[in-house]
């Protein structure tokens, strides 16, 4: 009962217009995390595990598997955050930083990907932010129109507990695709272990 009237409001939120871009189509709404706490995801965050539906994406992971470091950084008043990931080019540890903007919808946030000349809408579906993050991410590509879902398992260290794999899993088969393909990154690059591990890496 509870639950249903839940679900109520999160729909009406998610129908509101996004407060970047106008031009955004309201795509259909994914229940977020519940009180969301920006401060609280910011920070540091390793990417564990990632499924597409892109072939393109998949083989990209699976040709390169590694734990990828992230950051992610909000300048208070600013409606928007940075997220700054750490990757191996050519044996040189390279920063990318890409600005996602917030929207009306807590723990939803709205970029365009100039690469793929993509909108992209994200969705922070489950965090207890001090353990893991998932992540849920549709991107448009213009001017095909053509839909990609991306779900990614974030932890605050290069490891993660079993259950929350099963509930990551849970989440992936929910969007329609299988467990089978999830690309759990084991490795760590050059890039990971140059920077500060808070924990230590379980073999
Ligand atoms: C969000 O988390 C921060 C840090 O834990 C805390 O200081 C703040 O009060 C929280 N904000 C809300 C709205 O709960
Ligand atoms: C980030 O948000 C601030 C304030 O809301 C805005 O002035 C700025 O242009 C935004 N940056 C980007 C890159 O969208
Ligand atoms: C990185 O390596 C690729 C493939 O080996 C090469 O095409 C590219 O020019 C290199 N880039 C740099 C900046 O060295
Ligand atoms: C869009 O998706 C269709 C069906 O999967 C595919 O045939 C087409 O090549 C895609 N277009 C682009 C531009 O990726």
């Amino acid at each position: 009962m509870h639950k249903a009237v839940t679900l109520v409001s999160v729909l009406v939120l998610g129908w509101s217009w996004t407060l970047q871009g106008d031009n955004v189509l309201p795509t259909p709404l994914y229940p977020t995390q519940e009180n969301f706490n920006l401060s609280r995801m910011m920070g540091k965050w390793y990417e564990l595990a990632v499924v597409s539906t892109s072939p393109h994406y998949m083989e990209r992971k699976r040709e390169n598997p590694v734990i990828a470091a992230t950051e992610l950084q909000h300048v208070a008043s600013e409606n928007n955050f940075t997220k700054t990931d750490s990757i191996l080019r050519n044996g040189t540890c390279t920063q990318m930083s890409k600005v996602i903007g917030l929207t009306n919808t807590p723990g939803r946030f709205f970029h365009h990907e100039t690469r793929l000349s993509a909108d992209v809408d994200s969705f922070l579906v489950d965090s207890n932010y001090d353990e893991y993050a998932m992540m849920l991410q549709l991107s448009t590509e213009k001017p095909s129109g053509n839909l990609t879902t991306v779900v990614t398992l974030y932890s605050r260290t290069m490891d993660v507990r079993p259950a929350v794999l099963d509930d990551f899993k849970t989440l992936v088969k929910h969007h329609g695709m299988s467990d089978d393909a999830i690309i759990i990154q084991k490795n760590k690059d050059d890039c990971v272990s140059g920077e500060q591990v808070t924990k230590p890496i379980t073999t």
